[in-house]
């Protein structure tokens, strides 16, 4: 089968012929349609991720996935060959950006029906990252104030939709060129980070959602309510800094979770949430379109159609 993969940490994606991965019996196969970029893989790819993810190389890129079942393995119940599905492959099981990917029964979710496999492929892996900062460990509940960093981005697109759907009061950062598309989706303040400082912005908020770090993060800390909360996937807040202001913090890593994609999906089919999809590159042009989402250019995801 065809597939993008990393032949030495540094270099860019190569599209190549490799064999079909193997089929475990807690998993199924999926013929893909597309895959989606993450940041997460050109940190990968650049050798920043070497001790906590130690893959041997030649790798297969790619978390994100969308495509059809072909075959089921023995122990994975619930899924049945023809069913589209999508998902963000367990870490083991990256290298979605090929033909076929074996991926964890638990793992997926039924694809809407309402969007492309593109579109469908862009939400797994910030889907479940938003999902996961908002609700497991932001405790986001109706009425409250959130404010979310980087809104234009793929984890901030879906994080604004998911916070009003949940009846919250929202404020978000991006660059201006994006503020009609932060407020299509529904924000209630719009903040320009480059020219504002958004701590002269908003005040008493009871979350803020963070997706930069550094500074950022630090001046995150002047916004959030005593007894609030901030929920980084970027970074630790300075040392002492959370005790001293009365508020939680939380850092980290993002899981798949099927059980969760299920959810979002619910709400995709259901109107309330629109993936935003900036771009579509077919395999071969893999390495431009990481180039493309590295340099900040698109307003949402960037999608790798496969078939
Ligand atoms: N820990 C985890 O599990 C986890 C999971 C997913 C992502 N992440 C990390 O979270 C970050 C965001 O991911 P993503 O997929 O949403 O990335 P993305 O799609 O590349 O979006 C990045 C966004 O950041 C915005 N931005 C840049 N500088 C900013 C600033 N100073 N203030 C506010 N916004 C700023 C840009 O907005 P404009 O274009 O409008 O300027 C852009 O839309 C990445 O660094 C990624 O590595 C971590």
């Amino acid at each position: 089968m065809r597939a993008a993969i990393l032949r030495e940490y540094g270099n860019e994606p190569e599209v190549v012929e490799i064999d079909r991965p193997h089929l475990p019996n807690d998993s199924v196969m999926v013929e893909v349609h597309a895959a989606a970029i993450n940041p997460i893989d050109w940190i990968i790819m650049a050798g920043h991720m070497q001790q906590m993810l130690p893959y041997a190389l030649p790798w297969t890129i790619g978390y994100d996935v969308s495509g059809v079942v072909v075959e089921v393995g023995s122990d994975a119940a619930g899924i049945a060959v023809g069913d589209e599905v999508f998902a963000r492959a367990d870490g083991m099981q990256a290298g979605t950006m090929a033909e076929f990917a074996a991926l964890k029964a638990t793992d997926l979710a039924i694809k809407p029906g309402n969007i492309t496999h593109a579109e469908a492929a862009g939400v797994p892996l910030a889907g479940l990252t938003a999902w996961q900062a908002l609700f497991d460990k932001g405790g986001l509940k109706e009425g409250q104030r959130v404010l979310i960093h980087a809104g234009s981005g793929g984890v901030g697109t879906l994080a604004i939709q998911f916070a009003k759907n949940a009846g919250a009061w929202v404020a978000s950062t991006a660059s201006v060129a994006n503020q009609d598309l932060v407020e299509r989706l529904g924000v209630d303040q719009f903040v320009d980070y480059k020219t504002e400082r958004f701590e002269d912005a908003v005040e008493a908020c009871d979350l803020v959602f963070d997706m930069v770090g550094g500074d950022t993060l630090e001046r995150s800390f002047d916004v959030v309510k005593p007894g609030g909360t901030i929920v980084s996937i970027k970074g630790e807040a300075p040392e002492g800094l959370a005790a001293e202001r009365g508020v939680s913090f939380h850092a980290f890593f993002m899981q798949p979770n099927g059980d969760q994609l299920s959810d979002i999906a619910s709400l995709i089919t259901g109107g309330a949430v629109e993936p935003v999809l900036d771009s579509t590159y077919p395999l071969d042009d893999v390495a431009e379109a990481y180039r493309f989402a590295e340099s900040g250019g698109p307003s949402g995801k960037v999608a790798i159609a496969i078939r």
